[in-house]
């Protein structure tokens, strides 16, 4: 059966679920997005991503057309009209159709589109085994330039370096920011455990202030242990004694190689395995994830 797309207000067979060449979402990476998941028909920290989605917007001057409710609303729908309970949501705001050219004021109508699929980013196996990562010469976007807290539609930065750990035979790839310091992987955040801590880079490192990784820092927090968001270095990777990546797609990845160094016993550390247990289990919590039935929308279902 074929997908159900939405595109602003309508829902649209994939076959036919398009948008112009003249738009700069396409032309020049102009536009903002998120990525959700939904299971069991709940949506995991949906306001916090829509709110994300805003700031994204916010912070390159573009106008989504809808309210956050609006934008519930209509995950809610396409999540329906795909008959789908358990999904990876794809939410994109374009900049909408312009010109040749830059100039941003000359585009109408920003585009928003929802597609409701699957995704596995690493096979399971690699959930059980944990992943090789090796940090990359591609350093993350300067945050005077293209600040990485921007969810935008250009990530040829996170590309490259994805390019470079694939090149180098690993799985992902560690970018550091334009000091040295860790950032992030190319579609997650990083964590590591020391001693009785839990370690993941400062906001201000040039990251994503990633959603899963917040909530992994609650959980932690939850469970009495100290977490430090701090300017972390490779050094403080290699002595590390246990790695996780954390992401929506990904949720919590055990990481057990490092640029050819092993971290601790070469296998999923016992906090990262514990942690992605917790984290499973919230994912059901309604406290977290808003289902079509919490939002008092008026919306009639079809
Ligand atoms: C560059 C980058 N870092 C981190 C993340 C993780 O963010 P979240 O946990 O909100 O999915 C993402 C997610 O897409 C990302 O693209």
């Amino acid at each position: 059966m074929s997908l159900k797309v939405y595109i602003n207000g309508e829902i649209l067979p994939q076959e036919d679920a398009k948008i112009s060449v003249f738009d700069h979402g396409l032309l020049y990476g102009d536009g903002v997005f998120e990525g959700l998941r939904a299971h069991n028909g709940r949506v995991f920290k949906l306001t916090k991503h829509i709110e994300r989605l805003f700031e994204s917007a916010r912070a390159i001057f573009l106008e989504i057309p809808m309210t956050a409710e609006e934008i519930k609303e209509a995950i809610f729908t396409a999540l329906r009209a795909n008959n789908m309970k358990d999904s990876y949501i794809r939410l994109v705001v374009t900049r909408g159709v312009g010109k040749l050219g830059l100039e941003p004021r000359k585009c109408s109508n920003p585009q928003v589109i929802i597609i409701t699929d699957t995704i596995q980013l690493y096979p399971p196996e690699l959930y059980a085994k944990g992943i090789e990562l090796v940090t990359v010469a591609t350093v993350r976007n300067h945050p005077e330039s293209v600040n990485p807290r921007i969810k935008c539609l250009n990530y040829m930065n996170n590309i490259l370096a994805k390019m470079e750990s694939i090149n180098a035979g690993a799985t992902e790839a560690i970018m550091l920011n334009k000091d040295g310091f860790v950032a992030e992987c190319t579609g997650q955040n990083i964590f590591m455990v020391n001693g009785e801590e839990l370690y993941t880079p400062h906001p201000n490192s040039g990251i994503l202030k990633g959603i899963t990784r917040d909530t992994v820092i609650d959980i932690a927090k939850g469970r009495g242990m100290k977490v430090m968001e701090d300017f972390l270095t490779r050094y403080d990777l290699y002595i590390a004694k246990e790695c996780f990546l954390t992401g929506t797609a990904a949720q919590i990845v055990p990481a057990v190689k490092i640029d050819g160094r092993i971290v601790g016993n070469g296998k999923p550390g016992q906090l990262t395995q514990e942690l992605l247990k917790e984290y499973r289990k919230l994912l059901a919590n309604p406290e977290v994830s808003e289902t079509f039935e919490s939002l008092e929308t008026g919306y009639s279902r079809p």
